[in-house]
């Protein structure tokens, strides 16, 4: 008896695959496993339907809790790749694992997916099962398989897939982002049109103040300050803590009201390939600015310069899916040193599709008001005329090199006596 464990969504790739493990590949059963990232209510009912259709045993299993801890976890790394906040990205590994743990209970040989050979999510999710001694099993890829014949073997067949869906968009959806690909948007040069956006409306004139409070680099609350919408009035009490699923989904719905987090892109592949994108995120956009605005308060500057190298890497890492590299691990050591500082609150103006930190507050914050003031002369001993001989000294190699360069490439006006006080410098 073999058994196969199948990445399930309802979806076509996935439905064609559950015959075709068996009579291409000689599996004697197969099993289904969705894994709950917040995708909306209709995809289960979806993968229910389909699974029930095939008479496929079918598992969901909810990851929610895990995946939100995980992109709260990139706010902390400021992480985005070429602008997009990784939504789709994180989601696989945490999906991967869900499906291994299932697979593993219920005694499977194989592990199986329905990605194509052009994208990055095959690379994913084996990446994580390629760990484990279960056989990794892509179908989709591995016998070549179109649209278009999946389309007719699934006809032939009379598998339960929705038809008349062609030709409009591909679309991932779950806690962190929504993604939309295909159709029309693989043109470059298409405008999108309102219709492909869910979770933002077109900014309107209205605004709102929120307050987004932050413990060690994670948001724990969200408070309505003020703001001209009607919606908008001061939040009673204020100040309590949510759960990272609750504070997410209140995020996306809020900032999604006042259009913010639309991103359209072409991004690169891990192949090398160049795909238009287009995303919606708006509570991943306003906790990551939040969050910056508030690295920028309490951060040293040396701290601020470096951390960006560490973010990038660990954005670079997230979007290959290999969160488990022993790298991550040492820039994780890095951020959460940073980050033990990264708490206070960040004032968030909604407003016509942004949201555009306006005040911050930290007791960490590296800010003198009276050493940055220009109504007081001395701080701690140190006086305005203090800082004539760093300007004196400022730019001095930079003088010195543009004046050596001049004598040696046009010796004949260095000899008239230099126009650059530069030769005294030289002669200490
Ligand atoms: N290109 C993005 C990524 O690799 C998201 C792709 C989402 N898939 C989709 N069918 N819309 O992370």
């Amino acid at each position: 008896m073999t058994r196969v464990a199948l990445a399930f969504s309802g979806g076509l790739d996935t439905t064609v695959c559950v015959p075709l493990l068996e009579e291409e590949y000689g599996y004697d059963e197969v099993i289904g496993v969705t894994v709950d990232v917040g995708q909306p209510a209709a995809e289960f009912a979806e993968a229910e339907e389909t699974a029930e259709a095939l008479d496929l045993e079918h598992y969901v299993v909810d990851a929610r809790d895990e995946f939100a801890r995980q992109c709260l976890e990139s706010v902390r790394a400021n992480a985005t790749y070429q602008g997009y906040p990784l939504g789709t990205a994180l989601a696989r590994p945490v999906i991967a694992e869900a499906i291994l743990d299932v697979a593993k209970e219920r005694g499977c040989d194989a592990v199986a997916h329905g990605c194509t050979g052009k994208g990055n999510d095959q690379l994913r999710f084996e990446a994580v099962w390629r760990a484990s001694d279960l056989e990794v099993i892509a179908p989709v890829r591995e016998l070549g398989l179109t649209r278009e014949w999946e389309m007719e073997y699934a006809a032939e067949r009379d598998l339960p897939v929705e038809g008349g869906n062609e030709g409009v968009w591909s679309i991932d959806t779950n806690l962190w982002s929504r993604s939309i690909e295909g159709g029309k948007l693989e043109d470059p040069g298409h405008v999108p049109s309102e219709e492909i956006y869910e979770w933002t409306t077109a900014p309107t004139g209205e605004t709102e103040l929120v307050e987004i409070e932050f413990d060690e680099g994670y948001p724990v609350a969200v408070n309505t300050v003020g703001g001209t919408s009607t919606s908008s009035q001061p939040t009673a009490g204020g100040g309590e803590e949510m759960e990272p699923v609750e504070l997410i989904e209140h995020l996306n719905e809020l900032a999604g009201s006042y259009g913010v987090g639309r991103t359209d892109m072409m991004e690169d592949r891990m192949l090398g390939l160049k795909v238009r994108e287009n995303y919606e995120h708006p509570a991943a956009t306003t906790l990551l600015n939040a969050h910056e605005a508030l690295e920028q308060l309490v951060l040293t500057k040396e701290e601020r310069d470096f951390k960006a190298l560490v973010d990038d890497e660990w954005a670079q890492k997230g979007y290959q899916g290999l969160v488990d590299a022993p790298l991550v691990k040492a820039l994780q050591g890095f951020i959460d040193e940073t980050q033990k500082k990264v708490t206070g609150t960040v004032t968030i103006k909604f407003q016509g599709g942004q949201a555009r930190p306006v005040a911050r507050e930290s007791d960490y914050a590296v800010y003198s008001e009276s050493a940055a003031s220009f109504n007081t002369e001395t701080v701690d001993g140190i006086t305005q005329a203090d800082a004539t001989g760093v300007a004196k000294y400022h730019g001095f190699q930079s003088r010195l090199a543009n004046s050596v360069a001049k004598k040696v490439e046009k010796p004949e006006l260095a000899a008239d006596g230099g126009t650059d006080g530069s030769t005294d410098a030289n002669e200490e």
